[in-house]
């Protein structure tokens, strides 16, 4: 069994050692420049003057570049241009890049960076969504707004609830900070770089040194984690580098520390939910009206994308016949932005979620009952459509919820912690849930389409190399495993190397949790190509059809006779045929009108569910998850062990998000939460103290590889459990609804105690 085993991931014993290799630790000639960026330290500003002098006497400084050395201003932006490397004239957000320091060391880049006199003329910023809103600050033209049937039927409603909600963004806070180098090569460039996205890493450095691509190879080994801040966060450091390595003819690398990390680059979009809807006496949506104000910073990047995503998860796992969804996509004056894990998703799954528990505690009805009483129809029964008009025809959300209500005692654990909250003064415990649906696919459909290559030695030693990048979630394990398994081989003997663009052409960003969808396929695609023609040439020495010939156990069986795979390939191979082949892949069925916002954005729906059992002290708001159980579907899952890691690497990173990663912008739009002093990202110690975690492995009922389904992204989602438990707690200490924002700190929960009392 090489698909479904539970192998650990393919870099484990050099992670633990210490001997993965991060772009960092590539060696790198030893004339090679170090780069840092002068940054704003305005949010809205004109430069009025600019004073580089003592940044070029610096110690070690070899060059410096600003906006009036590059009258051709190379573009960062993933989308539209509207990402000049190098602030002209005006700054956007204070973090903007404005200089580049290149010097001899790291150090001395960065310490000349600091000797800058740039006097600004301050312009009115717009820091926040409701000041963007008033002065029509936003990408596109007005809202994006999507509807099913008419939300006026929420006046025949039994009870109506309303409120705003505040959700907060997320540093993407990945071990490994952004980086890249450059290294000039006779007839273009070389880069290495850490990106989820190589091929636009190789176009936008193409672009900025009016190369073709051809002429810029990008190389990608591995990321000490993405998380969806390396799709395009990357560009400016590999940009940066290549034209300084073009100007000097030198190796350039560039990495950001920590703080000029969190202060440059984007993180996920914080926003304000407006809510109002309206259910029947037992909790049965009858409409729902959603306005997402979302704050995407001073450029577009990918915002337009994950408001879209947001959108499309706007109704969860749950039916609503009535639906209004009104999208802003504000832009302010703050960092860009970006892609993070569920890429919006997230941002739409909680609206509902708030709507489903703000009803059930007004209809004093159990949140579990609400959600039952709303799922989409499950698998088998007639699909009921989403309000983007997608049928709904592989819900098995009634299955996993139950399943994983019994498996944690849900109920009778309820009723203790009701018993205890009444015999409590000062500590009150609370119990969430939460049910996911989540849409696997690019919805920028063109997207969806995967490269990869496979060679086969004379030796019987098999290569692959693929268009998916790891960042940790083991994409190259269950690659590696995928194309054994056609082979009949084991994954140690099946050797992936680093992304490259040279080997695999035109790839999509690893993101959308579709790299093993896409890559699996595309690399079992190619190894098919190439068995055929083992088996063909096999088949026909033995005069048998090629069907009948099996790859299993390291072994080609073939009319009765039985060899090593490795001695067959060398006979293809005297034999003048051809074991090396690519592969491509390209999801079906899917199609997307995003301005009309109808179609099959998805291949298929990822579910979910999980429960979460928190402790709050209402003296200080301080708390702790206690346990969390949680049920996630993989589909047939190519590799248990790893599948189980994302579940509980998402979980926690989800609960973070609500609960203690704060970003605070000051009132003149400086981030004062730009280091692990300030920020507070999960530790171990916050992993919940009991912590079950289950795959759900019925087969994918699409032709996805080997059954699977992806799971990257989805179970970020069944950390909001956590924050519905928080609610629940703060509940318990009086009458009115909590109405919690996020990130629930020890801040809030203490605040919505005091509120909950008072009311
Ligand atoms: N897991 C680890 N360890 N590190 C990461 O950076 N990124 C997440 C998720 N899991 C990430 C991770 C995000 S945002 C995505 S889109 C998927 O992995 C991408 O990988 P996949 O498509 O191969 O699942
Ligand atoms: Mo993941 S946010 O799609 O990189």
């Amino acid at each position: 069994m090489t698909i479904g085993a539970p192998l650990p991931h393919d870099s484990a014993p050099l992670h633990v050692t210490g001997q993965a290799r991060y772009v960092d630790d590539v060696p790198l000639p030893g004339n090679a420049l170090h780069l840092a960026f002068g940054l704003s330290t305005r949010a809205h500003a004109e430069i009025t003057a600019f004073d580089l002098s003592a940044v070029r006497r610096a110690p070690g400084v070899v060059l410096v570049l600003e906006a009036s050395d590059l009258p051709d201003m190379p573009d960062l932006s993933p989308t539209v241009q509207d990402e000049p490397l190098l602030a002209q004239g005006k700054v956007h957000y204070a973090g903007q890049a404005i200089f580049l320091v290149v010097a001899e060391t790291h150090l001395q880049a960065r310490k000349a960076a600091r000797l800058a006199k740039i006097t600004y003329n301050d312009l009115p910023a717009l820091l926040t969504v409701e000041e963007a809103l008033a002065a029509n600050s936003r990408f596109e033209q007005g809202p994006i707004l999507w509807t099913r049937g008419d939300v006026a039927m929420m006046s025949t409603a039994h009870t109506v609830i309303e409120g705003e909600f505040e959700v907060g963004g997320q540093e993407h806070f990945y071990l490994e900070g952004q980086i890249a180098a450059a290294i000039p090569q006779e007839d273009g460039m070389h880069i290495i770089s850490s990106t989820q996205h190589p091929t636009e890493i190789q176009h936008k450095v193409a672009h900025a040194l009016h190369l073709p691509m051809s002429a810029v190879r990008v190389e990608m080994r591995r990321m000490g984690g993405g998380f969806g801040g390396k799709e395009s966060q990357g560009n400016a450091l590999a940009v940066a580098c290549a034209l300084a390595a073009h100007a000097t003819g030198k190796p350039c690398k560039m990495r950001y520390d920590r703080d000029d990390d969190m202060i440059i680059t984007g993180k996920r979009h914080d926003l304000k939910i407006r809510y109002k809807a309206g259910a029947d006496a037992e909790g049965r949506l009858i409409a729902v009206d959603f306005q997402h104000l979302i704050r995407c910073g001073w450029s577009q990047d990918l915002s337009l994308a994950v408001a879209d995503r947001a959108m499309l998860h706007a109704d969860n796992c749950y039916w609503i016949p009535n639906i209004r969804i009104e999208s802003h996509r504000l832009k302010t004056n703050t960092c860009s932005a970006t892609a993070y894990r569920g890429f919006g998703g997230p941002q739409g799954i909680i609206g509902i979620e708030r709507v489903i528990d703000h009803l059930a505690h007004t209809l004093y009805l159990d949140p579990v009952e609400v959600m039952h009483r709303n799922l989409y129809a499950p698998m088998g029964a007639p699909p009921q459509t989403t309000p983007y008009g997608m049928e709904v025809e592989d819900s098995i959300t009634d299955k996993i919820l139950n399943t994983v209500i019994k498996s944690s005692d849900y109920h009778a654990r309820k009723a203790q912690i009701e018993a205890f909250n009444t015999s409590s003064p000062i500590l009150k415990k609370g119990i969430g849930v939460t049910p996911v649906k989540f849409g696997i696919s690019f919805t920028l459909t063109f997207l969806n389409q995967a490269g990869a290559l496979v060679h086969v030695y004379q030796d019987g030693s098999v290569i692959v190399n693929h268009g998916g990048t790891e960042m940790g979630q083991g994409l190259n394990q269950k690659v590696a495993q995928v194309t054994a398994a056609v082979f009949g081989l084991t994954a140690a003997q099946v050797k992936i190397t680093a992304a490259d663009t040279a080997k695999v052409p035109n790839t999509s960003a690893t993101a959308a949790s579709s790299g093993s969808d896409l890559n699996g396929k595309a690399a079992e695609n190619a190894a098919l190509t190439i068995r055929d023609r083992i088996a063909a040439f096999i088949a026909e020495k033995h005069q048998v059809q090629p069907e009948t010939v099996r790859f299993k156990d390291g072994m080609i069986r073939v009319g009765g006779e039985s060899y090593d795979f490795a001695r067959v390939v060398n006979w293809v191979y005297q034999a003048r045929i051809s074991l090396s082949s690519t592969g491509f892949y390209a999801t079906p069925k899917i199609n997307w009108d995003r301005i009309r916002g109808q179609g099959r954005p998805f291949l298929y729906f990822a579910y979910g569910a999980a429960v979460t059992e928190v402790v709050i002290d209402t003296l200080t708001g301080e708390n702790r998850i206690l346990r969390a159980d949680i049920l996630h579907d993989c589909g047939n899952s190519l590799n248990p062990a790893l599948d189980i890691g994302q579940v509980e690497g998402a979980y926690v990173q989800g609960a973070g998000w609500l609960t203690t990663e704060e970003l605070v912008w000051d009132a003149k739009g400086t981030l004062t939460t730009h280091a692990p002093s300030t920020y507070k990202i999960p530790a171990v110690s916050d992993r919940p103290t009991v912590f079950n975690v289950a795959l759900w492995t019925d087969p994918n009922r699409e032709d996805t590889v080997g059954k699977s389904k992806a799971v990257g992204e989805p179970p970020f989602n069944l950390g909001m459990s956590a924050f519905f438990a928080l609610s629940h707690a703060v509940a318990s200490c009086g009458e009115a609804y909590p109405a919690l924002n996020a990130p629930a700190t020890a801040e809030r929960v203490l605040m919505a105690v005091t509120r909950v009392r008072h009311v």
